[in-house]
């Protein structure tokens, strides 16, 4: 099937935020939009929104005034439901209640031609069970778009157990020629992104809640070590917590209690105490005029390194000994299983075990485990630990030879694969079980998170450039060494380690 013809005319019901949005994607498409809203005037408040928005990209030059007049004149404000009844397409985005939702969409059964089809915007709502009560239940879908609509990318195709295949191809044809990234999905809960991005909250505020490091430098890491456009607390208080939280509450709820998913003791406090982010002004940060931001914590040395030893290969960290030669350090190359000595110092990439567990169980002495970074060639802050009787003399070295690499140095007190290492390692093991579960495709999975929330890699194909071994093996000791459910790999990573095949290798 193909993409919905522009002559099709589209109804879009809820004109807040998303609805406001979506209204203005299909009309800059060129459909003919209906807005419907409950609340009187809404709809033609938000029409007159979406013009004053288009005239600020007229003023900027970025879009010609008859651009601004015909998709504004695509858009018409209607009270009355019984108006929707020719429309080939109608999207909800009302407010995210099941029993609301249920109720007006049997309600447009009653009102449009069999072959319309109905869409939802539900970020956490059961498809399946929105359609359950429709006599034509296989004509609903999900339409799940991302905030703000017109710039982001992505739209989830949300297929419930009812869902029409070909009417799934026909919306993500249709989502293709509106100018979006779409994929396809099975109604779960959390569908792709709500579900694999929660450990990139999870983890962070795992680490703050230990102590391991304070909210700006572990900010500081997932920006410029693991290449994230925002740390998971600047990017929670601009979400909102109450948003941020009900989410995690949900999906954990949803899954049983899954422990994977469980909400933090930290952000329910934040909720509890009205600290909201951004929008209350205050979150894990102050946002009051003249607030300082806290600065992240690096570690300088003042000692001169002008050689090191390579033992063996550092595989994925092999742009830092590039960095090295550029820099005119002396690299040494001896047979070895993928150590940087340099003085006193042992320099390795984490597998996942806590410092001092690994220096006892391989006899390292003066041991620095080095996180991972998304491009060790470019990043800019790299993290490291070490036990806590590292010799300081040797930990110094460690350091310099970073910093000679033009890495700024955070360390993170001893605990399981550092910050960025296991928020990854995380996000790949959450992303193979969506595999697993047949929920979405690996190539799907990939774009959802670049598409959705800006990733700078799909966390499979991350997971398959880092090596699937290592991945497991980083989850095999966080699992060992938290004891907890949370941890449990993939079976679909050990089944592909163990076949010697990559995530994205066809099943
Ligand atoms: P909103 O509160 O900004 O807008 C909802 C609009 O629907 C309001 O104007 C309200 O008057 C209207 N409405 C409520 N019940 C109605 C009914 N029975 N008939 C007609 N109009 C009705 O909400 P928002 O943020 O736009 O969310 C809408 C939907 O989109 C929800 O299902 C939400 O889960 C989903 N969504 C929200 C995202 C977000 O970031 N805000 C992202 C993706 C999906």
């Amino acid at each position: 099937m193909t993409a919905l013809d522009t002559n099709a005319r589209i109804a879009v019901i809820g004109a807040g935020a998303m609805g406001a949005g979506i209204a203005l994607v299909a009309a800059q498409a060129g459909h003919s939009v209906l807005l419907l809203d409950n609340r009187p005037g809404a709809a033609a408040q938000a029409i007159e929104g979406i013009d004053r928005q288009l005239g600020k990209r007229v003023e900027n030059g970025k879009l010609s005034a008859e651009s601004r007049s015909a998709t504004v004149a695509r858009l018409q404000a209607v009270q009355d439901i019984e108006a929707l009844d020719d429309c080939a397409l109608i999207i909800e985005a009302i407010v995210e209640n099941l029993e609301v939702k249920r109720a007006l969409f049997r309600q447009l059964e009653n009102i449009c031609d069999e072959r319309c089809i109905l869409a939802s915007n539900t970020s956490s709502l059961s498809i399946t069970s929105i359609a359950a009560q429709l006599r034509h239940p296989q004509r609903l879908l999900g339409l799940h778009f991302f905030n703000p609509a017109p710039v982001m990318a992505l739209v989830e195709i949300v297929s419930g157990l009812a869902s029409d295949p070909g009417l799934a191809e026909c919306l993500y044809d249709t989502a293709n020629a509106w100018g979006k990234k779409p994929v396809h999905t099975r109604s779960t809960p959390g569908f792709i992104v709500n579900r694999v991005a929660r450990p990139f909250y999870a983890e962070s505020l795992r680490l703050l809640q230990e102590s391991v490091a304070e909210c700006a430098t572990l900010d500081a890491l997932m920006r410029e070590a693991g290449g994230f456009a925002m740390g998971a607390f600047e990017l929670t208080d601009l979400i909102g917590h109450d948003v941020n939280y009900a989410v995690t509450c949900s999906v954990f709820d949803a899954y049983y209690g899954d422990t994977r998913f469980l909400p933090s003791l930290i952000q329910k406090e934040l909720v509890e105490a009205g600290r909201l982010g951004r929008k209350s002004g205050q979150g894990f940060y102050c946002y009051a005029e003249g607030a300082q931001r806290p600065q992240p914590t690096s570690l300088g040395s003042e000692r001169t390194v002008t050689s090191c030893v390579i033992e063996g290969d550092l595989g994925i960290a092999n742009g830092l000994i590039l960095r090295l030669h550029e820099q005119g350090v002396e690299v040494i190359k001896r047979d070895g299983s993928g150590l940087l000595r340099v003085g006193d110092a042992v320099l390795a990439l984490s597998d996942g075990r806590m410092a001092c567990q690994r220096a006892k169980e391989e006899g390292l002495r003066n041991l620095v485990l080095l996180d991972l970074a998304g491009d060790y060639a470019k990043a800019t802050r790299l993290a490291i630990s070490c036990a806590a009787d590292i010799e300081p003399a040797a930990l110094a070295d460690g350091v310099a030879l970073l910093q000679r690499a033009g890495f700024t140095v955070s360390r993170l007190s001893d605990s399981p694969a550092l910050a960025v290492l296991r928020t990854v390692a995380m996000l790949a093991n959450e992303g193979a079980d969506v595999l697993l579960q047949g929920v979405a495709s690996a190539a799907d999975i990939d774009l959802a998170m670049r598409a959705g929330v800006n990733y700078p890699q799909g966390p499979l194909a991350w997971a398959d450039s880092i090596g699937l071994a290592h991945i497991l093996k980083v989850l095999e000791h966080l699992h060992a060494s938290y004891g907890e459910e949370r941890y449990r790999p993939s079976l679909l990573l050990r089944r592909r380690v163990a076949e010697g095949r990559t995530l994205h290798d066809p099943s």
